[in-house]
């Protein structure tokens, strides 16, 4: 099963990715975790230990040199587009129980659609695992989709987005939507998320009424102070924690 996490920035996309991730594992299975956000730590929210010491692959300018055999940084030179990767999980990966976790780190993008080693590198390490791998996938992403392209939008079985009730939350899904139809992702669902009541849960479903959702997480004061002290959502004693299992079971 492969499955990515996008919507709009805070809404809790690493959050919910986490408890995701926590809630696989815990069920049995081996869990491949993707930290594809630049400035989102989903090491430290999964709970894995030394969190911000994992160095992004983005960062690993010797790696980069090797699989590429260009130079990290350079534009318009020649460098393998089908870099090796296959290997790169089990060799770079930080590692929670059945958790493994790779962090991406960010790619500096220079003019339009600049194709560099470094994200040459990413792309393939993407395609491959969402293709190859055969444990369970968790990718948490950005606001967009920008890691996925059609080879590998065939194979993710879903495209969770999060939302919590607000209207710039309801246009990114909007957005996301349409991002994901362009390279014919389809299987797309919703998460709602920091929900306070009622009302919130009405506001999302009539601003939303085509869309599928899978669960509504509550707003929790438990979150906001385990993000604080440095602890997993999945061990903040949170009843989103239920509300994801129940997720999971609808998957
Ligand atoms: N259900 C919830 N109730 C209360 N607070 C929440 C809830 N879910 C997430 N939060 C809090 O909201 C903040 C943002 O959450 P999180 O980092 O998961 O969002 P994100 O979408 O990954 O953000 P970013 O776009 O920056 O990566 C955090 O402080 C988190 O603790
Ligand atoms: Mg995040």
């Amino acid at each position: 099963m492969k499955l990515a996490v996008s919507g709009k920035g805070g809404v809790g996309k690493t959050t919910f990715a986490a408890l995701l991730i926590r809630t696989l594992e815990q069920q049995g299975k081996h869990v491949l975790a993707i930290d594809a956000d630049p400035d989102a730590n989903l090491a430290a929210a999964v709970g894995v230990p030394d969190a911000d010491r994992i160095t992004p692959i983005s960062e690993m300018k010797a790696l980069i040199f090797e699989r590429t055999e260009a130079k990290p940084g350079s534009i318009g030179g020649f460098f393998k587009l089908n870099p090796k990767v296959d290997d790169l999980p089990d060799a770079l990966s930080a590692r929670l129980g059945n958790i493994k976790l790779m962090r991406l780190g960010g790619v500096k993008k220079g003019g339009s659609g600049c194709i560099c080693p470094e994200s040459t590198l990413l792309k393939a390490l993407i395609t491959h695992v969402v293709l190859a791998r055969d444990e369970v996938v968790v990718m948490d992403m950005e606001a967009g989709i920008e890691h996925l392209g059609r080879a590998t939008a065939s194979a993710v079985d879903r495209l969770l987005v999060v939302v919590e009730p607000g209207r710039r939350s309801i246009d990114t899904a909007g957005h996301i939507r349409q991002l994901a139809a362009e390279i014919g992702l389809n299987q797309i669902a919703i998460v709602a998320n920091k929900i306070r009541g009622p009302r919130d849960e009405a506001f999302l479903k009539k601003h939303l009424s085509d869309f599928k959702f899978l669960g509504f997480m509550p707003f929790d004061e438990n979150l906001i102070e385990a993000d604080l002290n440095g602890i997993s959502p999945f061990d903040a004693g949170s009843t989103a924690a239920e509300t994801v299992a129940d997720i999971v079971a609808r998957l």
